[in-house]
């Protein structure tokens, strides 16, 4: 199999679009606002997303943050994100990293991949390690954090706060 991350590009067509409305527009907290979009404003969005890698238009409360797509074979599978450092605010809930797969191509082992070649990049960003906040009941994302040799460090009513040595 041929796997391959790929950091979003303001000239990313059809298929990733495509693949982003298999994504719900919140699944368990991972975010996806292309759900739904037309295709001229997912253009839009790509460039503000870009622009977000370069820590340009962000809000008071975000941080400059990547997105990537996993490719499997030529074709989309995933979508990650990875926050370049955290705030107190990110520390409590939602982490450096974040990951979802299509729905027709889960429960393939592209989850885990898709983790094991985000933390790739965080440590090529010098981040020395990542934190994930999953929430309890999100068994699959869960294992596949632990499946990349995931410590639980804390867990509380909502959340699980896995900690990943890059
Ligand atoms: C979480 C998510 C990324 C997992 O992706 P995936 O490609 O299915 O993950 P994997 O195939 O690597 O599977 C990981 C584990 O979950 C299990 N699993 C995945 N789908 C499953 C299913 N439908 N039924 C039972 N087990 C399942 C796998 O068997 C595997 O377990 P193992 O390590 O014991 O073998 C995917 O379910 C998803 O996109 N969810 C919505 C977004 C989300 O929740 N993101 C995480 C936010 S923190």
């Amino acid at each position: 199999m041929n796997y391959e991350l790929k950091k979003l590009s303001i000239s990313d067509g059809r298929d990733i679009y495509d693949m982003l409305q298999e994504i719900a527009k919140d699944e368990n907290g991972f975010i996806n606002t292309v759900n739904g979009m037309t295709f001229e404003e997912y253009k839009e969005w790509l460039i503000s997303r870009d622009a977000m890698s370069k820590g340009i238009g962000l809000e008071d409360w975000q941080v400059p943050s990547n997105t990537y797509w996993l490719f499997v074979e030529g074709r989309p599978v995933g979508t990650g994100k990875l926050r370049h450092f955290l705030t107190d605010k990110l520390r409590a809930e939602g982490g450096h990293a974040g990951y979802a797969i299509r729905k027709s191509e889960r429960n393939k082992g592209y989850g885990t991949i898709l983790l094991k070649m985000l933390i790739e990049e965080a440590k090529k960003m010098n981040i020395e390690k990542i934190l994930l906040t999953v929430r309890n009941g999100n068994t699959n994302s869960i294992k596949v954090a632990l499946n990349n040799n995931g410590r639980i460090e804390n867990v509380n009513e909502e959340r699980y706060y896995i900690w990943i040595d890059c």
